[in-house]
């Protein structure tokens, strides 16, 4: 199977996303120049090329990625090929509008956009297929050519009639009867009995809340059906050319595409990453979705977007001050990325994207952007041979499910405030600062190579993931499991007691006797420590630990966090320090250690093969001890006893010893 490492080939790929479509053939060479100036040495071509090169059903217009493609390996710049598919040109909504999306009230989704295709059209795909396969025969050979990229960030939804055709044939592969549907989504209620599978719609706009077993599935539906397209194509360029990675680039944390199973159908996983400049967390949200993506590749993966500078999606959008996107890019490498890439090279002067930053931006050359684009390119082409295709150890693992995702952020629930991807960040973000390495994992995977496994909140567990749990647990792992979890089975079925029978087994509950949720901002005493979002009302086993107790409110003197041998349960969302301190001694039981002790606030230490990263997310100047003899990769300097780290500060450090 092809893999990054064929593309890396021991370098670090640096470059992005390039556009020339949108500018006069005599740019093109002057992005040539400046790109070696940077040390780009990998573009992405075509994302929305559709229009340019199939103006007109069936036209081919190739002429100009022609030269491009011949531009680039004369520069030896590799190319990253998009199938334009994420963006149909106006001819094919206008001529074809079953192509067009429908929302949930069944209002068109017009093109004058991106991204206006209905994944379950046949027109759509057969459109799609055509264009890729003449694409693919045209530069298999092209030695420019190291990855496919397929469509790009695949996000659409749609709730038209194909779509209702198509989620029926998926609903009669899961289900195979109707008596077994209407089982599973619970039809006795309210009356949704399904009489004929033709009855039966997407959750379109109705009176009501929809039924949440047929939202869920619908979610699942939709990621398949996008997953489908995806599949489509990467078996037609893999045909063309068995030895070229094929990915898809996802969007971080996104819930519609359960990139579990999307990231198995790749040779290369990557992701786009736009943390807000402003966030003083921002290092650690890049951490968790570099954890994340790292876990899903199983090995290095490529950072295919980042911006530069400012974007222009957020209600004010900040530029990146001096130094920080060379230390949100060389985090990125510190935690498996064996790429470097951006949106976009050269920043638009039209279009909907002209205020957002590029590598190259309107101050053009001269601007500071680009003099830090050049620096970082540089230090990256230094770090490839020491770092290219090494891996990330970690002794705890996160565990993350998008089914879970799906059914708990219904309507009719106990809280509307309960947001599971802020929920995966505090967890992750204790870890984080608790300076401890993590992987993601789903929860059916094998967990034995862990020495801690936490569960942030996963409100529905499969009975294999909860067997597995359980198995986990005593074959001597640590569990350690956030509110609400385990509540809901496959088909979204609370199950009986509120929590599945092995799971109060484990953690030692006799009773869970109500969910109490708190109001925006609320918080609960507990021993030690102050709860927020959520407090539920146990009655604990006998021979149960009791690790803090609620104080105050309707619970006091109730169990908030309980113990039973190896595995914990946290029935509120204990404050950061809190959460860090309980998942801080979990961890130091189970005998797992931060990557580097007696870090400064807002330091992170990332080791990366032979490599030790490390990395100042704080305001000022820090002195970091570290062990042994070493030598700075980027300044080639000794380092002995400790390393000055100034305002975004990056030390790359390994063993002076020969
Ligand atoms: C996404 C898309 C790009 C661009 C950027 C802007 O990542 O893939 O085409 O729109 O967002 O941030």
């Amino acid at each position: 199977m092809p893999s990054l490492r064929d593309a890396a080939r021991g370098r670090i790929l640096f470059g992005g996303d390039y556009n020339p479509e949108q500018w006069p053939e005599e740019v093109w060479e002057d992005d040539a120049r400046l790109m070696k100036e940077a040390g780009v040495n990998s573009v992405t071509l075509g994302v929305f090329s559709w229009a340019k090169i199939e103006p007109r059903p069936g036209a081919r217009e190739f002429g100009w990625l022609d030269r491009l493609m011949d531009l680039m390996h004369a520069h030896g710049i590799g190319v990253v090929l998009a199938t334009p598919t994420a963006s149909p040109p106006p001819w094919m909504g206008a001529r074809h509008p079953e192509t067009l999306p429908r929302s949930e009230d069944g209002s068109i989704v017009w093109y004058g956009s991106r991204q206006q295709f209905c994944a379950s059209s046949p027109v759509y795909r057969r459109y799609a297929a055509a264009l890729t396969e003449d694409l693919a025969a045209r530069y298999a050979d092209h030695p420019a050519l190291t990855v496919w990229h397929i469509n790009n960030e695949y996000c659409t939804h749609c709730w038209c009639d194909g779509t209702a055709a198509h989620f029926r044939r998926w609903l009669r592969g899961r289900y195979d009867t109707l008596d077994a549907l209407n089982e599973a989504w619970g039809t006795a209620f309210w009356s949704q009995r399904y009489d004929a599978w033709t009855e039966i719609l997407p959750p379109r706009t109705a009176q009501y809340m929809k039924n949440p077993a047929q939202v869920l599935d619908f979610r699942r539906f939709t990621s398949d059906a996008l997953l489908e397209c995806y599949t489509a194509e990467r078996d037609i360029v893999a045909r063309h050319t068995p030895q070229i990675p094929v990915t898809t680039n996802f969007m971080p944390l996104w819930s519609g595409q359960d990139a579990w199973a999307w990231s198995a159908q790749e040779d290369v996983v990557s992701v786009d990453i736009y943390p807000d400049p402003r966030d003083p967390l921002g290092g650690q949200y890049n951490a968790m979705i570099a954890d994340m993506t790292r876990s899903q590749a199983a090995g290095p993966w490529m950072l295919m977007e980042q911006a530069a500078g400012p974007v222009n999606w957020r209600g004010v959008n900040h530029p990146k001050p001096e130094g920080l996107n060379r230390l949100w890019s060389l985090q990125a490498v510190a935690r498996g990325a064996d790429a470097v890439c951006y949106f976009q090279w050269r920043q638009s002067r039209q279009g909907s994207e002209k205020f957002h930053s590029g590598m190259l931006t309107h101050a053009g050359e001269q601007g500071r952007t680009f003099r830090e684009i050049k620096r970082l390119g540089a230090e990256l082409a230094l770090l490839g041979p020491a770092v290219s295709g090494s891996g990330v150890a970690a002794e705890v693992a996160v565990l993350h499910d998008w089914d879970s995702w799906w059914a708990g952020e219904q309507e009719g629930r106990p809280s509307s405030l309960v947001d599971y991807t802020e929920i995966v960040r505090s967890w992750h973000r204790a870890l984080w600062e608790g300076g401890f390495a993590t992987e993601f994992a789903r929860p059916e995977a094998d967990l034995s190579q862990f020495k801690v496994v936490a569960v942030p909140h996963l409100y529905l567990l499969t009975d294999a993931a909860i067997d597995n749990l359980v198995a986990y647990v005593r074959g001597g792992g640590r569990l350690v499991c956030g509110f609400f979890s385990g509540v809901a089975d496959v088909d979204d079925r609370i199950r009986p007691g509120g929590m599945d029978a092995r799971l109060r087994a484990l953690f030692g509950i006799r009773t869970l006797h109500e969910w109490w949720p708190l109001d925006a901002g609320a918080a609960v005493e507990c021993d030690g420590f102050r709860g927020g979002l959520w407090s539920e009302e146990l009655e604990a086993e006998p021979d149960t630990e009791v690790v803090a107790a609620y104080r105050d409110g309707e619970l006091a003197g109730l169990p908030a966090v309980l113990r039973r041998g190896r595995a914990w349960y946290v029935s509120t969302l204990p404050g950061p320090e809190a959460l860090r301190a309980l998942l801080d001694g979990v961890a130091r039981e189970a005998g797992a250690e931060p990557v580097l002790a007696g870090l400064p606030p807002g330091v992170e230490a990332v080791r990366r093969g032979e490599l030790l990263f490390l990395l100042n997310h704080g305001r000022g100047t820090v002195a970091v001890n570290v062990p042994g003899d070493l030598a700075d990769l980027l300044t080639g300097r000794a380092v002995r006893g400790t390393v000055e780290l100034g305002r975004h500060g990056v030390a790359v450090l390994r063993s002076a010893a020969p």
